[in-house]
């Protein structure tokens, strides 16, 4: 499949990395972001055009989706951000930016989109996070991934488009320096983004449903639902805030 693949978060990180896998795999290129001079370059490295929108805000969402609509045909969610620390200490502000970004602008846009996508027998990607599970002191980021998880799902079963969910654990991008908050865990160790963007190439290709990057975290996430007690605890164990 190849086509116009729009790439929201293009400007960094798994984003960034995505949108050369599918330049190299033979996509036109969109890539958006806020930060013109780092899009600018991607998209030169991709050969592909950079939008500059604020996902945050309804006129960016209607911005990226007037970019791709009538010819998107793999329309990948990579933009969001994070925030740790305890849920009481959650800036309202912040809670807010990732609620906008991290969930309402993939919803708004997909739900934009999927006219175009269904002629084109397109498909979705959403950058997800192994933290759809629960993952203390990332509450609303985790709620946030979390509701991505069911909005795709919901999206596969009933759009007749095709669907993936990628589920990262910690990936070395400008991530957490962005949310002020260093990684901290002692596992899982951080992969490459790009890591990230060839398991997103591999499951457009493969049409898979959910994507664990690394993929024995797919176990955790089946432990997570069978035995969650122990689960919980074992959580807190390797945590060592
Ligand atoms: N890094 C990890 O450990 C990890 C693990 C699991 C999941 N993820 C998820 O992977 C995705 C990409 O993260 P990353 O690690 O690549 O982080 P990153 O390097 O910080 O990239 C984040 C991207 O999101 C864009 N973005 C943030 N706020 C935006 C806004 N208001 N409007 C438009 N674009 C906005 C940024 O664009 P500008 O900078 O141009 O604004 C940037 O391109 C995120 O959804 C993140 O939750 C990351």
């Amino acid at each position: 499949m190849t086509g116009t693949a729009l790439v929201t978060g293009g400007s960094s990180g798994i984003g960034a990395a995505v949108a050369l896998r599918l330049a190299d795999a033979g996509y036109d290129v969109v890539v958006t972001g806020r930060d013109p001079g780092r899009l600018d370059t991607v998209a030169a490295a991709c050969g592909g055009r950079a939008v500059v929108a604020d996902l945050a805000t309804p006129e960016g969402v209607e911005t990226v989706r007037a970019a791709a609509d009538g010819r998107v045909r793999l329309l990948v969610h990579g933009a969001g951000l994070g925030w740790a620390g305890p849920v009481h200490d959650t800036p309202p502000a912040t809670a807010d930016q990732m609620l906008a970004v991290n969930l309402a602008a993939p919803i708004r846009l997909t739900s934009a989109l999927l006219p175009t996508l269904r002629t084109l027998d397109g498909h979705v990607v959403f950058v997800a996070s192994v933290a759809a599970i629960g993952v203390g002191g990332e509450a609303v980021y985790s709620a946030t991934k979390a509701g991505l998880r069911g909005f795709a799902d919901a999206v596969r079963l009933e759009s007749g488009v095709r669907v993936t969910t990628i589920l990262p654990g910690a990936v070395d991008t400008p991530y957490f320096a962005r949310r002020g908050t260093p990684y901290h865990r002692a596992f899982p160790r951080p992969v490459s983004a790009d890591r990230v963007a060839a398991a997103v190439v591999d499951a457009v290709a493969h049409n898979r449903s959910e994507v664990f990057v690394p993929r024995w975290l797919t176990l955790g996430s089946r432990a997570h639902g069978a035995i969650p007690a122990t689960f919980a605890r074992l959580s807190r164990r390797f945590d060592p805030k």
